[in-house]
C-alpha cells in the first residue's frame, strides 16, 4: 500500500503506515554527510528512548512500534487535534492547567521534552505530547526551567492573544504537581532575566 505523507516538519516526513505513524529524518544537504547521519541517528534513537520510558509510566504520548536506530521510527497514530490549531477556540485555561501538570509528571520522571510548544501537542479523549527528538534526561534545575521557558515563548508567539492566561494556568499546575518546584521557578527567573538582559543587547 502506498504510504501517505500527513506531516512534513523542519526534520522529518510523517506518513501513515498500516494505520501507525512513521516518522523518518531525513537528509539535509548542507550538513556534512557524517555529521547529519548522525545526528538523525542520535534524535531517532533518543526519541525511541523517551517513548518506552513514557509507556512505562503510562504517559500519554504514542507508543513506540519499531525503530531502526537510524532514522525512522513507527509510533502509535493519535487521533485528534493539534492543540496549536484549537487551544483559542476552546476552554484554553483548563487545557493549559492539563499541559503544565504533565510537564510537571514528565519533569518528576527526568525527563525533559525540549521542544514545548502546542505544535507538539494532540488533543485526543486527553493532550498526548508528541515529538521527542529534543528530549533529554536531566535532574537539573536549569533543564527544567528553560523547558518551562520554552513552553512561554511558544504561547507568547502562537496564542499571543490569550498567552498569560494560559502560562499561568499551565504554571499554576505546575507547581501543583512537580517535585522541587520552588527551584525551578526561582530558576525560571533567572532564564527569564538572561533573556531579557540578551533582548536588551541585541543579542
Ligand atoms: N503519533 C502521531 N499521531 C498523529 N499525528 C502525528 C503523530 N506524530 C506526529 N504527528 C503529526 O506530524 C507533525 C510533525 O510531527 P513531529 O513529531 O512534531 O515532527 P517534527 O520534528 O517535524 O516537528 C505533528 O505536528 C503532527 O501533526
Ligand atoms: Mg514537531
Amino acid at each position: 500500500m502506498p504510504q501517505k505523507l500527513i506531516a512534513q516538519g523542519a526534520e522529518a516526513k510523517l506518513f501513515l503506515e498500516d494505520g501507525n505513524v512513521l516518522k523518518q529524518r531525513f537528509s539535509k544537504s548542507y550538513r556534512i554527510k557524517e555529521i547529519d547521519e548522525k545526528l538523525r541517528g542520535s534524535r531517532t534513537r533518543r526519541e525511541a528512548k523517551v517513548l518506552q520510558k513514557l509507556e512505562a509510566i503510562d504517559f500519554s504520548a504514542p507508543k513506540l512500534i519499531s525503530n531502526d536506530e537510524k532514522e525512522s521510527l513507527v509510533i502509535e497514530k493519535i487521533n485528534g487535534k493539534l492543540v496549536k490549531d484549537i487551544l483559542e477556540k476552546s476552554d484554553y485555561k483548563k487545557l493549559c492547567g492539563e499541559i503544565g501538570k504533565k510537564v510537571a509528571i514528565l519533569h518528576n520522571s527526568s525527563i525533559i521534552h525540549g521542544d514545548l510548544t502546542t505544535s507538539n501537542m494532540i488533543l485526543s479523549k486527553e493532550i498526548y505530547f508528541i515529538d521527542f527528538g529534543l528530549s533529554f534526561f536531566s535532574e537539573k534545575a536549569e533543564d527544567r526551567a528553560v523547558d518551562l521557558h520554552l513552553l512561554k515563548e511558544g504561547l507568547e508567539s502562537k496564542h499571543y492573544r490569550i498567552w498569560e492566561g494560559c502560562f499561568k494556568c499551565a504554571l499554576d499546575a505546575y507547581k501543583k504537581e512537580a517535585n522541587n518546584s520552588s527551584e525551578t521557578l526561582k530558576r525560571l527567573e533567572a532564564v527569564e532575566k538572561r533573556g531579557r538582559y540578551r533582548a536588551r543587547k541585541g543579542s
